[in-house]
């Protein structure tokens, strides 16, 4: 293969490869679009947990505040309650069984932004915005449900909007628009 041959190969790669990198359809199937509600191995409900029991939603997704990355409870989570509560509800000893067997409950993730995009919830959480204003009203619904297109501008009109006009009781926001504050 001459040099000009090996160019024009590289040119077709990558331009095939941006456009199938580029193309929305590919965020669709892991899960970024709106009604996204798959369901999960465990008939889970937030209703029952977070809004009839009150359990708040730190108590299972500890890592919110602290870390990029907001977590899915351990079977030993539930445990420290489903060891007495409701044992003999089929749903719940799949819980017992999983943690028996040693072999992770396997939730299916619905929020995920592409690997290309830099995400921090411990930046947005300990600054005050509510789990609520990004996945809508998570404690009322008996399967979770995606309630926001989470596109490159919904992130930036709202880093414009606080940083200008942050909300009642919000101080000093500074939310960067520069493209490195969210992309590698
Ligand atoms: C008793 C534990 C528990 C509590 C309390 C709880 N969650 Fe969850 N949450 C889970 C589990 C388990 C999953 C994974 C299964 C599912 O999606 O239902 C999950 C999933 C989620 C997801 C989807 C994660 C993904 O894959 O994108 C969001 C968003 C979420 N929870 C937000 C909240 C919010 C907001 C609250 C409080 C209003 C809350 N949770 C309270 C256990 C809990
Ligand atoms: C802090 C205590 C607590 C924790 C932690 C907890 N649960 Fe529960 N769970 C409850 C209570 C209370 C109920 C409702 C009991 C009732 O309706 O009598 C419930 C109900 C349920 C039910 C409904 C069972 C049925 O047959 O109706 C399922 C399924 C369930 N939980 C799964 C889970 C899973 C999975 C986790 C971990 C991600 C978890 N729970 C964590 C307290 C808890
Ligand atoms: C500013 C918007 C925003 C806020 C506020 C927010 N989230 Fe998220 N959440 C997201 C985005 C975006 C993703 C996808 C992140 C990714 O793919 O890395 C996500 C993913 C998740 C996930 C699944 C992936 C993971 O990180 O474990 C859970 C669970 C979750 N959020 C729970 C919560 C809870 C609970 C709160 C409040 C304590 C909260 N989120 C606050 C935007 C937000
Ligand atoms: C509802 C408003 C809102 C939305 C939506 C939102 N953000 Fe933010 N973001 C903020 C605020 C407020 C801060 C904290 C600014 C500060 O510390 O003063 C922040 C901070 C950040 C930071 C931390 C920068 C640093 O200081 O390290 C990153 C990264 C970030 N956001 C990425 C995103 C991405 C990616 C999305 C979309 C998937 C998003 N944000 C959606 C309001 C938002
Ligand atoms: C506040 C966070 C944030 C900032 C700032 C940001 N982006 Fe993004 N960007 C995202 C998110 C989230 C996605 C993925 C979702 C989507 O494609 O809309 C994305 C996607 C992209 C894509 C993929 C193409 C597409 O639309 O699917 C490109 C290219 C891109 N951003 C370039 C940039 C450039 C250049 C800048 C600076 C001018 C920038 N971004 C600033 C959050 C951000």
């Amino acid at each position: 293969m001459n040099l000009q041959t090996g160019a024009i190969i590289s040119l077709v790669l990558t331009v095939g490869g941006g456009i199938l990198l580029y193309n929305p359809r590919q965020y669709a199937w892991i899960g970024n679009q709106t009604g996204y509600s798959p369901r999960q191995p465990i008939e889970f409900s937030h209703k029952v947990h977070a809004k009839d029991n009150a359990i708040p939603c730190e108590y299972c997704h500890a890592g919110a505040r602290k870390s990029p990355v907001a977590g899915v409870p351990a079977d030993a989570v539930c445990m420290n309650c489903h060891s007495q509560v409701l044992k003999a509800s089929p749903e719940v000893r799949k819980i017992a069984d999983a943690v028996k067997r040693n072999r992770p409950v396997e939730w299916i993730r619905i929020h995920k932004v592409p690997d290309f995009v830099r995400f921090n919830h411990s930046a947005h959480v300990t600054k005050g915005v509510a789990c609520q204003t990004c996945h809508g009203p998570v404690e009322t619904m008996a399967r979770v449900e995606q309630t926001r297109h989470m596109s490159m501008g919904w992130c930036v009109q709202c880093h414009r909007q606080y940083t200008k006009n942050p909300p009642k009781g919000m101080k000093n926001v500074q939310a960067q628009v520069e493209c490195s504050t969210c992309h590698y």
